[in-house]
């Protein structure tokens, strides 16, 4: 049932606060300040290494789960597309942990990668939403999203539920390790605990982002830029342009722009930035230069602070509040389902089943 929502898509963006909180809930201790004890078959501060590995969407919320286990808890981390990782004949490191990432918990390629491992004897994790699924069975421990059934095709909720779990996973790592303090832990804690409110203020930016859908939905290409947990939010920006409005899009590092992409930069393919104020916020403004001096039209998506401070002529800009660095990705999520959602509207593509796509990928 769509609600009031003219497609499931719309309906499961629109849920997320709620989901992404009683997933949050489900690891985090909001009240105490901490992340919740876990019976996991391995031990955090005993890891040498993590591998995760998952297909699409899901594996961009594995590539943040990268940064956030590596920055916060000092936790290396191996991150792979499952279809690569099952026949690339990785050696199994010894004191190793290995999670699977599927909303569905029945993509043959995901699949694949786990039996792979669980043959090697090393310890699984499955970040699942469906807790009947095959993924799920076959794991030692199953970590589960709750977000609730998803319908539409592109995934939504399905991600950042992923991601929470994925964050709050990296906190509790972090204090088995040693590398967060219980006081960071408790303002991590805080923080994330504040991504559904954030979430919901950023819903409100519909109509600007609609307008703006409006105009994208006339380009044929899309460019898509952020650095460190920005640079998978590119990816998966788009990704969903791609998918359910047929626009061809491509994510990259910022960084990377001058060592090919800047080639293809001129007036008729649209550049998108995702840039929060952040450490690194002045080299991304500096390639948002670069591509403003090649008559390309700069969308960027920032805070207020970044968006006093970019001092460039934008085609758009979207202003979220300011946050906590911890749930930019999950926040900054938002926009970019709902840019790719309206477009596709636009366009009248089927949104909820866009052509050639399943749900759920059971065969490689
Ligand atoms: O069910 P899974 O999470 O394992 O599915 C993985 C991908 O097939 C999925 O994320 C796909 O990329 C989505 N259509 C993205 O919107």
């Amino acid at each position: 049932d769509k609600g009031n929502h003219r497609h499931f898509m719309e309906k499961e963006i629109h849920e997320q606060p709620e989901v992404i909180s009683h997933t949050l809930a489900h690891y985090l201790d909001f009240g105490a300040g901490v992340s919740k004890p876990l019976d996991l078959p391995f031990d955090f501060a005993k890891l040498d290494r993590l591998s995760i590995s998952a297909c699409g969407t899901a594996y961009l919320s594995g590539v943040i789960g990268k940064y956030w286990f590596e920055r916060l808890a000092r936790l290396p981390v191996d991150i792979d597309i499952a279809s690569e990782f099952r026949y690339r004949e990785m050696p199994i490191v010894k004191n190793s942990a290995a999670f699977f990432v599927s909303q569905s918990g029945e993509t043959a390629d995901t699949l694949a990668s786990l039996r792979y491992c669980r043959k090697a004897g090393v310890p699984i994790g499955a970040v699942v939403n469906v807790r009947e699924s095959t993924i799920a069975r076959e794991s030692d421990v199953i970590l589960p999203t709750l977000a609730g059934p998803e319908i539409g095709v592109a995934s939504t909720k399905a991600f950042t539920c992923q991601l929470s779990v994925l964050a709050s996973l990296a906190v509790r790592a972090g204090v088995a390790r040693g590398t967060i303090s219980p006081e960071r832990e408790k303002v991590l804690v805080r923080e994330l605990s504040e991504a559904p409110r954030y979430a919901n203020q950023v819903l409100k930016l519909d109509q600007q982002i609609e307008k703006l859908a409006r105009e994208l939905s006339s380009y044929k290409h899309v460019l898509y830029l952020g650095r460190d947990t920005n640079y998978p939010l590119a990816m998966e920006g788009a990704l969903k342009l791609k998918e359910i409005s047929y626009i061809h899009a491509e994510g990259y590092a910022a960084g990377e722009l001058k060592h090919g992409p800047i080639a293809l930069i001129d007036e008729n393919m649209p550049v998108i930035v995702i840039a929060p104020h952040d450490r690194i916020f002045e080299k991304t403004v500096s390639n948002m230069q670069e591509v403003a001096a090649r008559g390309g039209k700069v969308i960027l998506i920032t805070d207020k602070k970044g968006a006093e401070q970019a001092s460039l002529q934008t085609m758009e800009t979207i202003v979220l509040p300011d946050m906590p660095e911890i749930i930019t990705p999950i926040v900054y999520a938002l926009p970019i389902q709902m840019l790719a959602y309206y477009t596709a509207v636009f366009m009248g593509t089927d949104v909820d089943q866009p052509r050639n796509l399943a749900k759920s990928v059971t065969v490689e």
